[in-house]
């Protein structure tokens, strides 16, 4: 295990830089203006620029379009499921969604606090994972800032609620959330809910 750990660690590592000179949205097709008017819907929940106000529901501000569309698109095939974001994924055309996500992603995303009690267990945990229990460093993918890898599929992560990357967790781990692949369902299924906490909330005070 610890091997493979370690593989995936430098496989992703060694991507991470080969393709960080590529633009963040170079996949984009998008218009942010167009998105701007469209998001007027989604700003009672996420806000007119994409940071949240309730830590339940996730801030879009600065995560990449990519993303963003590949998360519509699961809410709208009924591959993620939630009683509030899915109905309102359904109505959305293709275009809507990638005028959306350039909208989202061109925000700035407001910088938050990591819990001072925790964050020296959350960084370990992000930085180094543990090894003998499955869990592999968050840094790996998700990268020093948190700011992922936009042509990986990684999410930026930095700089979200707590609260709401903790409720992901979680359903990662009970399976209720598949993503794209068994990467995070793994990872997640090994992590307590001590784990979970203090990763969480190294995460928040990401910037
Ligand atoms: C009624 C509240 C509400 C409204 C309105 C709403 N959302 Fe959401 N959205 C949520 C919640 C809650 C989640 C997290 C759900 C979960 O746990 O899967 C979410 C999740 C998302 C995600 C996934 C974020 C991630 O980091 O994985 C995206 C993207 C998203 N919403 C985009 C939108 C867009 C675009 C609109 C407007 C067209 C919109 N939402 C309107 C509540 C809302
Ligand atoms: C091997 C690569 C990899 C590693 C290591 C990894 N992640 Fe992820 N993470 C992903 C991918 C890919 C996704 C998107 C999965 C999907 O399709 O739902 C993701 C999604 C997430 C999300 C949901 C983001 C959102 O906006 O909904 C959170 C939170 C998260 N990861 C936290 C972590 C934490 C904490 C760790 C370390 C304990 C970690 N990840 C380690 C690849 C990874």
């Amino acid at each position: 295990m610890r091997h493979l750990l370690a593989l995936v660690a430098t496989l992703a590592a060694s991507l991470g830089t080969n393709l960080v000179a590529r633009p963040a949205n170079a996949q984009d097709t998008g218009s942010a203006d167009a998105g701007r008017t469209k998001a007027g819907v989604c700003a009672a929940c996420h806000g007119a620029d994409g940071n949240s106000v309730n830590p339940e529901w996730p801030s879009l501000a600065g995560q990449h379009a990519d993303y963003i569309v590949s998360q519509l698109t699961a809410y709208r095939e009924g591959r993620r499921q939630n009683a509030l974001m899915s109905p309102q994924a359904m109505v959305l055309s293709d275009e809507d969604m990638h005028d959306l996500a350039a909208w989202f992603s061109s925000q700035p995303l407001s910088p938050k606090e990591a819990d001072p009690a925790l964050v020296n267990r959350g960084r370990q945990l992000y930085t180094g994972g543990d090894a003998d229990r499955g869990i592999a460093a968050c840094i790996a993918c998700h990268g020093p800032q948190g700011r992922g890898n936009p042509l990986s599929g990684y999410p930026s992560i930095a700089g979200q609620h707590a609260a709401y990357s903790a409720a992901q967790l979680r359903l990662y781990a009970s399976g209720e959330r598949q993503g794209a692949n068994a990467m995070m369902r793994n990872i997640a299924g090994n992590m307590t809910e001590d784990d979970i906490k203090a990763v969480t909330s190294f995460i928040q005070g990401l910037r």
